[in-house]
């Protein structure tokens, strides 16, 4: 006989983006397990407001306040409680829960992070761009509070899953694989006249628009390599980058007497959701699943870096300190979104955190505000450097 657990309280921010939507899938294939308690969304009240009510949540917070009363009407006699406003996002990290998955894009997920973290909920962490910008305050900030991080990212929930975290002076190296994205076999000059519809239609993953311009560029793993560092506390020199088209190899860890344990899977975010959701415990997932014989070949190679130099940047980062990642993260949260409004080309992106990252000085930031204010800095540096570019194309046309 099966011996009856009480239900796991999930609060989900973020429930109507990709990694939202995935998790609102796992959550209700097995609704005996979970107690949705607050979901979150930035502007989309619809999609929130109808999430809220298929997951039987207890509150909905819009951070947009103007859909404050389009929220209200789409969720009048339901019963779930609404809220509106950054405060109201950041109380929904800090209400009870036993896990808060953080499913926010960009550097707007943050402090959501910091409060759940301070209250001592374990956090499943999809949204890598505040753990690039603040990795080491995150980290701190864990430790103190005693709270558990868990990975969502696909690679770094491979990474967790076969890491030896009690010996880890036994581990050589991580790897992480890449897929290479949609313009892996791309000339330069395909790819200066990439278009976002392009960028965004990735091979393999079905994702948000930020993250999918972002493996086109290859930022993403450059952000992923920020992450791992952060996360698993393994120095850059030991984390390595490898191609690998067929997504099956989700990342690998190489132990000292040569043994390599890799995790494997379908491309599909439904498993690495479901990892976290349920841990310890595993669970049944919707998800695809991998069939091994019918996959013909695994392959793996170098990245070649002058087609994708986001890599090395993130590299650079790292070595230069806390205040490069903030500003390789927040230049090309501000290119991404220029490509994506058709103000700047598809090589511009890179070119345009190349210009920032050429262009800064060492600066101590000791705090979250810290990072924030020099986040914005950079930011309005970077808005410099589109208006220019667009400036350009314009003229050109
Ligand atoms: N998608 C994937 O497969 C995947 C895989 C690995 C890691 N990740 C990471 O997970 C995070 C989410 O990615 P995604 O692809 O799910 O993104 P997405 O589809 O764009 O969804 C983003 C979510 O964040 C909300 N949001 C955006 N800006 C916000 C703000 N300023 N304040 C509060 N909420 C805000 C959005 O609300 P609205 O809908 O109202 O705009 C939406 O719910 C990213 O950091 C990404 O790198 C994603």
């Amino acid at each position: 006989m099966s011996v009856p657990h009480s239900k796991k309280k999930i609060t989900i921010l973020g429930v109507t983006g990709s990694i939202g939507q995935s998790a609102a899938d796992v959550i209700l294939s097995d609704p005996e397990r979970f107690d949705v308690q607050v979901v979150t969304a930035n502007t989309n009240a619809e999609l929130l407001a109808a999430q809220a009510i298929k997951l039987g949540a207890k509150k909905a917070v819009i951070a947009d306040e103007s859909k404050y009363d389009l929220l209200k009407s789409k969720l009048d006699g339901s019963g779930v409680e609404i809220a509106a406003g950054e405060e109201a996002l950041l109380e929904a990290a800090s209400e009870p829960a036993d896990l808060i998955l953080a499913g926010i894009v960009g550097i707007a997920g943050l402090k959501p992070i910091m409060k759940a973290i301070e209250q001592g909920t374990c956090v499943a962490i999809a949204n890598k761009e505040p753990l690039v910008a603040a990795g080491p305050l995150v980290m701190a900030a864990a430790k103190q509070h005693g709270t558990t991080l868990l990975p969502v990212d696909s690679e770094h929930n491979a990474i967790f899953q076969v890491f030896d975290f009690d010996r880890p002076e036994g581990i050589e190296k991580i790897t992480l694989t890449a897929s290479g994205g949609p313009f892996l076999k791309w000339s330069t000059d395909q790819m200066a006249n990439a278009t976002p519809e392009q960028a965004v239609a990735h091979p393999n993953w079905s994702m948000g628009r930020k993250i999918s311009v972002d493996s086109a560029t290859m930022m993403n793993k450059a952000l992923e390599v920020i992450e791992a560092h952060y996360l698993f506390g393994v120095e850059p020199d030991r984390i390595e980058v490898l191609i690998h088209p067929q997504s099956v190899v989700h990342s690998m860890v190489e132990y000292k007497d040569g043994s390599i344990l890799a995790q494997m899977g379908a491309s599909d975010m439904r498993t690495p959701i479901a990892n976290v959701l349920a841990w310890p415990e595993r669970m049944e997932t919707p998800g695809q699943r991998l069939n091994l014989t019918e996959i013909n070949q695994l392959s793996f190679e170098q990245p070649d870096l002058e087609q994708f130099p986001a890599l090395k940047m993130a590299y650079e980062c790292l070595e230069q300190g806390l205040y490069a990642c903030v500003a390789l993260n927040a230049a090309n949260e501000a290119a991404v979104d220029a490509f994506l409004t058709h103000n700047i080309g598809f090589l511009d992106t890179i070119g345009c955190v190349s210009h920032i990252l050429g262009d800064i000085t060492k600066t101590e930031l000791n705090t979250i505000d810290d990072i924030i204010s020099y986040d914005e800095d950079i930011r309005q540096k970077a808005y410099g450097f589109i208006t220019g570019r667009h400036k350009k194309a314009v003229a050109v046309s």
